[in-house]
């Protein structure tokens, strides 16, 4: 057992994973900009009174799964448990309201929720999160479920569905509470202990529970989709015959209700096999007041968050495979100290062209040398040792084909330019 371990529901993300996070990444990113969003940032932590207004307290992720603490300064502080209360705060602060709207942003980045860890769970996981703000038009819920969709697609997932559901507004949604709270009254006794808690602070919530009492209660409660106004009904049958209209396979699913309290009208989920009991790969909907919450001028919204760890989880139960990150083009082989010094020259004349290059370390035989360059799966291994150096024509050797042709040291640098099929081509996606 190590002395150190990673806390509790962390991940490495080893080398040999990489090309899953590049893949997803390149592709998210590439989709998101096809379709107009732009790429927003926000910091890691926020003021705590940010989730805590924007989340809602009463949520789980407000009491009992926050990373909440006061910084050095009194200040308190919590890290990021999702994005989007952050992204609104951001979007007022900056005073985003007043370019051209709909803003749509797009990021990437950690999320921390102090939760039970199994798998597709974790407490510190990665979102790909995107947003609409100051639209209030359905095409908007469209555009950003038609964004995760196509992503997921992109990436081989199959059979795709969204759970789809309505939550109203703040004119319909405290009725249907209200009639909620009424029915459970009638039932009360036999309702678990966590929903008459729920009944209190968080009342749709009690659709969500999971205890075997309450799924007879749950079966035959009153669905919100029955008791929408008429806004939020047209709201939804528009978004409903866009799905309809581009073929995007939808379920009506009356328990959806979500773990955050800012939505609004829509909220929708992708669920998929093979992430255990944590199904959804992305969750979202609208959330028209949120804005307001924060301070800000109304303005609507609507997003959605999808897990990294989760969309590769799936990948790899369908066996999809992520293309491979390209391996260094060129493996430098020494033997002698001034070929050694050669080779670190050429070295890095190599990658101030933009071909990827490693030079052997220490001072090995040819044998290991050229060993490693096949284990690194070089394309070209170059061969410098004092007659090379004499002479000044290399040995390069074609690590696929097995042969050797001499080149020129002094067209060496050009020579491999050309000739490399390898060249540093992985896009900068550590973000
Ligand atoms: P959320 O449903 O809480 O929504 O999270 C979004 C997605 O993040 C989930 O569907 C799941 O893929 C992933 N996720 C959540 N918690 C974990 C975890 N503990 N471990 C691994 N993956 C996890 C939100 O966060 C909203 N801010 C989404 C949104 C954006 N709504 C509107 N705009």
């Amino acid at each position: 057992m190590p002395q150190y371990q990673r806390p509790t529901g962390t991940l490495d993300i080893l080398p040999e994973e990489q090309p899953y996070w590049y893949h997803v990444r390149s592709r998210a990113r590439h989709l998101a900009e096809l379709a107009g969003f732009e790429r927003m940032d926000v910091p890691i932590f926020e003021t705590t009174e940010v989730f805590a207004r924007g989340v809602g307290a009463g949520t789980d992720i407000v009491d009992k799964e926050m990373y909440s603490f006061e910084d050095k300064g009194g200040s308190p502080i919590t890290l990021r448990p999702e994005f989007t209360a952050g992204i609104v705060r951001a979007y007022i602060e900056n005073g985003m309201h007043v370019r051209s709207q709909p803003v749509k942003l797009y990021t990437f980045g950690p999320i921390f929720r102090y939760e039970r860890p199994q798998a597709g769970r974790y407490r510190q996981h990665t979102q790909f999160n995107v947003e609409i703000l100051g639209e209030q038009d359905p095409i908007a819920d469209l555009e950003v479920m038609l964004l995760a969709w196509d992503l997921y697609a992109d990436l081989g997932f199959r059979d795709l569905a969204f759970q789809l559901n309505s939550t109203g507004c703040p004119q319909c949604k405290p009725q249907y509470v209200s009639l909620l709270k009424a029915y459970y009254d009638e039932r009360y006794a036999q309702a678990c202990d966590d929903c008459h808690r729920r009944l209190e602070r968080s009342p749709l919530r009690v659709l969500d529970c999971k205890s075997k009492q309450c799924q007879p209660i749950i079966a035959a409660a009153p669905h919100i989709a029955d008791h929408l106004c008429p806004e939020c009904e047209a709201h939804f049958a528009a978004l409903r015959q866009y799905l309809e209209l581009l073929e995007r396979r939808y379920t009506i699913n009356h328990l959806l209700v979500r773990g955050l309290d800012y939505y609004t009208k829509t909220v929708f989920e992708v669920w998929a096999a093979g992430i255990g009991a944590q199904s959804a790969v992305c969750g979202g909907g609208r959330y028209d007041g949120l804005a307001e919450l924060l301070g800000g001028p109304p303005t609507p919204g609507v997003g959605f968050g999808s897990g990294m760890e989760r969309i590769i989880l799936v990948m790899q139960e369908l066996d999809v495979e992520a293309p491979p990150i390209p391996s260094p083009a060129v493996f430098l082989v020494h033997l002698g100290a001034p070929a050694k010094r050669k080779a670190l020259e050429l070295t890095y004349a190599l990658r101030t062209e933009d071909v990827s290059a490693w030079i052997s370390h220490g001072d090995r035989g040819l044998r290991s040398q050229l060993r490693e360059a096949g284990k690194r799966a070089a394309h070209y291994a170059v061969i410098l040792g004092e007659n090379e150096l004499a002479s000044g024509v290399a040995s390069v050797r074609d690590m696929e084909a097995g042969e050797q042709v001499d080149v020129q040291l002094s067209d060496l640098v050009t020579w491999l330019k050309e000739h490399v099929r390898g060249r540093l081509s992985v896009p900068n996606t550590s973000r």
